[in-house]
């Protein structure tokens, strides 16, 4: 299976994000925009993983632990890739998250995961492979109280990206 481990989001954060896409599409020639229920922010990728493998993403998972915090999205941005940039909305700096990140990708290192290097850049993609004008921009910050992060399975049906949470860390309320 191929995992990663996301937050996902309430239905009025998906609808502003809903709405942030297809402003984006609307400034686009083309592109590959996500699906509303596939809008969510990776904490870590896992990648192709084995029935052991799994079993040890969820034992880590499990042991997150946090207090909820609140996260905003504050700007859409981009990567710039040859062949159509992957376009994004970015969230506001947060000590919480990066916490979380933290804890939840040193649990992952110590189940044996070997992880992505990069420095960690806090975004919800709205599409892949886009062509467009459009510059950055900045929106008038909205968000959502955070209290679990999930454990994601990604499939392909039919050519269609479909992503199924298979655990979730505990929630604090
Ligand atoms: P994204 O967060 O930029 O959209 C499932 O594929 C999720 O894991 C996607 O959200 C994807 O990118 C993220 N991801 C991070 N690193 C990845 C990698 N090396 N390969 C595929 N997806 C990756």
């Amino acid at each position: 299976m191929r995992l990663f481990i996301a937050i996902n989001f309430n239905n009025a954060m998906r609808a502003r994000l809903l709405a942030l896409r297809n402003e984006l599409r609307g400034k686009s020639v083309r592109g590959n925009f996500s699906e509303p229920e596939n809008l969510h922010v990776t904490l870590a990728f896992l990648g192709e993983c084995d029935a052991k493998q799994t079993a040890a993403a969820k034992s880590a998972l499990g042991a997150v632990g946090f207090e909820p915090f609140e996260i905003a999205v504050d700007c859409v941005g981009r990567f710039k890739r040859d062949g159509g940039d992957i376009w994004w909305a970015g969230l506001r700096d947060s000590e919480p998250l990066l916490t979380l990140r933290r804890d939840l990708t040193g649990r992952l290192v110590n189940e044996g995961f070997v992880l992505d290097r990069r420095d960690f850049s806090p975004h919800i993609t709205l599409g892949r492979e886009v062509a467009t004008d459009a510059e950055p921009w900045k929106i008038e910050p909205f968000g959502e109280m955070i209290s679990a992060s999930e454990l994601m399975k990604s499939e392909r049906i039919g050519g269609k990206l479909k992503y199924t949470p298979i655990a979730r860390s505990k929630r604090y309320e």
